[in-house]
């Protein structure tokens, strides 16, 4: 079993890379699956993740190489592939699901595990669901499975409204308009940046998608896409862990390859703490010389500030001068990392899907485990600031959405290690 030793108290100062955004890529590598052909998409991260999505292609009977150096996935496409994706690998990574709008595009039909609750909630597809059947598709749950079958036709174009602008349901339902008969209207789309990325992938492959960023997408289906060379839009979420980083430290940190734009309220909030925020050339740099001033925060889709900093922010206010409420509104139980938090000294109280922060002055360290990436991302920046050594478990969750963490870490100056520990049962 690996966990992190962090010894809190370092002023992390130095420049960091951000790769591509691991909610973006691992779609755009299904979106593949749409064209016959040899697809590239660049600046893929090396985390698990892409390692599952490459299998899970794989058994679809596509080739995929992935080089880590360069952060470059090929993925060949036959011109039939299969349409099932086996339970042991969605239960290992939920984005599996994002191959149920290709294969029922491609092949009329689609048996997908369900992936079930994780984490951070339970997590429905019932607007994916909806959205198929209303696009004319069957879809029934059979032995831990979503069925889904195609009209004889293909898939029809219709006007789907989104109770929510659920990332995920927006994404299946833009992978199956691309190639139905007619027009599909997705209202109340999701217009996250991830989104943008995939609806520009598949634009460049040949689709007609009109309104792309905005609430409400006009897909008009053509009959073929051709594969195309695609560069992942930067992870928005890896640039805003290290911005608190910085603030959280009161040090100094450029962040390259991000993009300002995209990170508009969370530099908003960090301006709020305290931190000064300056655009460089191809990204921003972030500087703090005090201690923070608490911010509240509420989650909300894109353009709301977003659920994945959450518990950074938390982390953030653990230590800032002041109180600060932080309100949930995407899952309901990414609070359970308050109580990993609290074993650090934090003060943070919740009630439902509210929670209070009070600063404090300085947090100590304990040992904690990380439940979901974005709570031990959190826990790791705690640790930062927390004094004496901190040893995080669970750091698996961290791997899956930060490319080697504890090296950019360490690069910065910050006094973390990655230790194997014998497991005790
Ligand atoms: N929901 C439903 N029914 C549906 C679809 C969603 O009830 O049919 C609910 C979910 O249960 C959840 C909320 O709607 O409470 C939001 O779900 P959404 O579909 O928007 O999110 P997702 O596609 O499951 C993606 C990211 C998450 C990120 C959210 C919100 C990926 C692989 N995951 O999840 O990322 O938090 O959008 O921005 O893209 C992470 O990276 O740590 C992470 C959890």
């Amino acid at each position: 079993m690996e966990i992190f030793r962090v010894n809190g108290g370092a002023r992390l100062v130095g420049d960091v890379y951000v790769s591509g955004a691991k909610n973006s890529s691992l779609k755009l590598m299904a979106v593949a699956l749409l064209a016959t052909g040899k697809t590239v998409i660049r600046s893929v991260p090396d985390i698990v993740d892409v390692t599952i999505m490459s299998e899970l292609l794989r058994r679809l009977g596509c080739e995929v190489e992935y080089d880590a150096n360069t952060e470059i996935v090929t993925i060949t496409v036959p011109e039939s592939i299969t349409h099932r994706a086996d339970y042991d690998l969605v239960r290992r990574m939920r984005a599996s699901i994002a191959v149920l709008g290709p294969l029922i595009a491609r092949t009329g039909e689609a048996d997908v595990a369900l992936p079930g609750g994780d984490n951070i909630g339970s997590r429905g597809l019932d607007m994916h669901i909806a959205g198929l059947e209303r696009m004319g598709c069957s879809v029934t749950s059979e032995h831990g499975y979503l069925v889904v079958h195609a009209p004889a036709g293909g898939l029809v174009g219709t006007h789907v409204y989104l109770d929510f602008p659920s990332v995920g349901a927006t994404e299946t339902l833009l992978m199956a308009g691309v190639l139905a008969n007619g027009t599909t209207v997705i209202d109340n789309a999701a217009r996250e940046p991830e989104i943008v990325d995939i609806c520009t992938m598949l634009v460049e492959m040949g689709a007609h998608i009109d309104g792309i960023g905005s609430s409400m997408l006009t897909v008009t289906g053509v009959d073929v896409l051709h594969p195309v060379d695609h560069t992942t839009v930067p992870d928005r979420i890896v640039a805003g862990t290290w911005a608190v980083a910085a603030a959280i430290t009161q040090g100094e940190i450029a962040i390259h390859n991000a993009r300002v734009n995209n990170l508009s309220l969370v530099l908003e909030k960090i301006t709020a703490a305290g931190a000064q925020v300056t655009e460089i050339a191809d990204g921003i740099s972030i500087s703090m010389d005090r201690r923070p001033t608490a911010v509240d925060i509420v989650t909300l889709p894109y353009p709301g500030f977003p659920t994945d900093l959450q518990p950074q922010f938390i982390a953030m206010n653990a230590i800032a001068e002041g109180s600060a409420l932080v309100t949930e509104n995407l899952f309901e139980a990414r609070f359970r990392f308050v109580q990993e938090l609290s074993r650090l000294g934090a003060e943070v109280r919740t009630d439902g899907h509210h929670a209070l922060v009070r600063g404090r002055t300085k947090l100590s360290s304990a040992p904690v485990e990380s439940t979901d990436i974005r709570a031990g991302a959190g826990l790791v920046l705690a640790a930062l600031v927390a004094d004496g050594e901190t040893t995080v478990h669970g750091i698996e969750h961290i791997d899956r959405g930060y490319v080697k963490f504890e090296e950019q870490l360490r690069r910065l100056g910050a006094d973390i290690t990655r230790d194997v520990i014998a497991d005790l049962v």
